[in-house]
């Protein structure tokens, strides 16, 4: 077996922002079955502290970035876990990166840098007689990794970092050098500098030994100025240890046959009892168009502004829209507005239950992010044969058959992609959407063809496999 240790901020179902926890709650499990023992370590947040069952102290830390703190290894949900338990770090409930304010605590930096840090150590000298032959760091914050392992004996490790969403890069004033417990000779732009601060997603860029992302075309875009955000240059240079491996999604938890939170199917006729049950639930009345349904953090990057712009459309179509979410207070105000009219239900919130039973029930999702380095909930809704509608980049132009006149012929369609990433350009996609669902016979076929697409762990588990093993020799 390899021994594989996942350094992560998040991981489902313990705690969960975004698509980070599905992938890293997942991983392990996916793995198991190809030859590499994953294990996880985790920010002792409350929620992990209290799911944490046969715990051990595996280390103690005298001072760990401003007090003092344990490595405790045990387990949760089915994970092999090793937590840091660190309360003047992480002893904060609700959301692991925001306070009560909806800031990001302002000890960011030095949280996830003490994270970074002892999954260094890990990497280096063990824990509990254990010691992985991978470190797998998963976005910014597992970034300083590799600047603390310049500094400890580990030639034979090797490291890997996943790149979830560059958008992030985990910035910090140069004034925090010491705190962060950097070595001040390397802040330069061969180094972890980045535009004048410290970045720790620059640190991993540069110093990890493989680098991934959740798509093979996000993979290609992040070498670009208008995705990469600056890093295109760094991803260039990188271009030979990137690789894209797509994200499954987790069928233990995502598949409409067992699925405890809906009316189960296995085939199309079981999907009219959940429409009508989303409808009952959101209040939305009987209409022959289709009922649309989005399931997303409400930020620039998922073009939800241009929904806002587009619904005339669809509304004109007879379609409607059912939408689950939450940030950014503007946006959220305006959907709010906007399910004045009879057919639009607006949830501001998160609700795992609710997220299934929309996806059950609706015959399309809207996912017209403006960059999306994977994203699942795409996937989720080919899975329950609810038509994707995408905006053509990162993995939604690797996921989504769009029904152009030549893959409808084929019959081979599963939704619809639409480029370039406009309100105009969604405006046709709508259009479009509202003609093929009245299109009964083609609607079911691409419906069916969605349904049957492989989209759980099984190839890309294969393919994190195969790199680990390349990597170790
Ligand atoms: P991202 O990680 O960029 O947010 P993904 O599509 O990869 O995008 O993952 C988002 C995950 O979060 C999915 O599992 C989705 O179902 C879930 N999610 C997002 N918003 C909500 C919400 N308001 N309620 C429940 N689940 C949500
Ligand atoms: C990020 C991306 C999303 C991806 C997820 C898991 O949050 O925005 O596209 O699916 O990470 O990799």
């Amino acid at each position: 077996m390899i021994r594989v240790l996942s350094v992560t901020s998040e991981c489902a179902p313990l705690v969960k922002t975004g698509g980070l926890a599905d992938v890293a709650g997942a991983l392990p499990a996916a793995l198991a079955g190809h030859g590499v023992q994953m294990r996880t370590l985790l920010p002792g947040y409350p929620a992990v502290m209290a799911a944490l069952k046969g715990k051990t102290e595996a280390e103690r830390f005298d001072d760990l970035f401003g007090g003092p703190a344990r490595l405790l290894a045990g387990q949760a949900a089915g994970l092999d876990l090793l937590v840091i338990d660190a309360p003047h770090l992480f002893a904060r409930e609700g959301n692991p990166y925001l306070g009560p304010d909806g800031r990001d605590w302002p000890d960011n930096p030095e949280r996830f840098a003490a994270l970074s840090w002892v999954g260094a150590h890990v990497g280096a000298k063990g824990a509990g007689g254990w010691r992985p032959q991978i470190l797998h760091g998963h976005d910014w914050q597992a970034g300083f990794m590799t600047e603390y392992l310049r500094r400890m004996q580990a030639d034979d490790l090797r490291t890997v970092l996943t790149i979830h969403n560059i958008a992030f890069n985990g910035p910090a004033d140069p004034g925090r050098l010491h705190s962060l417990r950097l070595d001040p000779g390397r802040f330069h732009s061969e180094g972890y500098e980045y535009w004048g601060a410290i970045s720790a997603l620059k640190a991993g860029l540069i110093g990890a030994d493989r680098l991934t992302t959740v798509s093979p075309t996000y993979a290609e875009e992040l070498m670009t100025p208008e995705f990469g955000l600056g890093m295109d240059g760094v991803m260039r240079h990188r271009r030979d240890a990137l690789t894209g491996i797509l994200n499954g999604i987790d069928e233990t938890v995502w598949n409409p046959a067992t699925d405890p939170a809906i009316k189960t199917y296995r085939d199309l006729k079981g999907k009219p009892a959940n429409k009508s049950a989303l409808r009952g639930e959101m209040g939305l009345p009987e209409s022959d168009g289709p009922l649309c349904v989005i399931v997303s953090r409400m930020t620039e990057q998922k073009g939800l502004d241009l929904v806002l712009q587009a619904l005339p459309t669809l509304l004109e179509g007879g379609g409607q829209l059912a939408l689950l979410g939450s940030g950014d207070p503007a946006l959220q105000t305006a959907f709010e507005r906007a399910a004045k009219n009879p057919h639009v239900a607006v949830r501001i919130g998160y609700d795992e239950a609710l997220s299934h039973r929309m996806i059950a029930g609706g015959d399309a999702i809207l996912v017209p992010s403006r960059f999306e380095p994977c994203g699942l909930t795409q996937l989720y809704g080919l899975r329950y044969g609810t038509l994707p509608l995408v905006g053509l980049t990162g993995g939604l132009a690797d996921t989504v058959i769009n029904a152009s006149p030549a893959a409808l012929a084929r019959g081979v369609a599963t939704g619809i992609q639409f480029s370039p990433i406009t309100a105009e350009s969604l405006r046709n996609a709508l259009t479009r959407l509202c003609a093929l669902y009245r299109d009964r016979e083609t609607w079911s076929r691409m419906q069916a063809n969605a349904m049957a697409q492989p989209v759980g762990w099984d190839q890309s588990a294969r393919a994190y496999a195969a790199m680990y093993a390349e990597l170790i020799g």
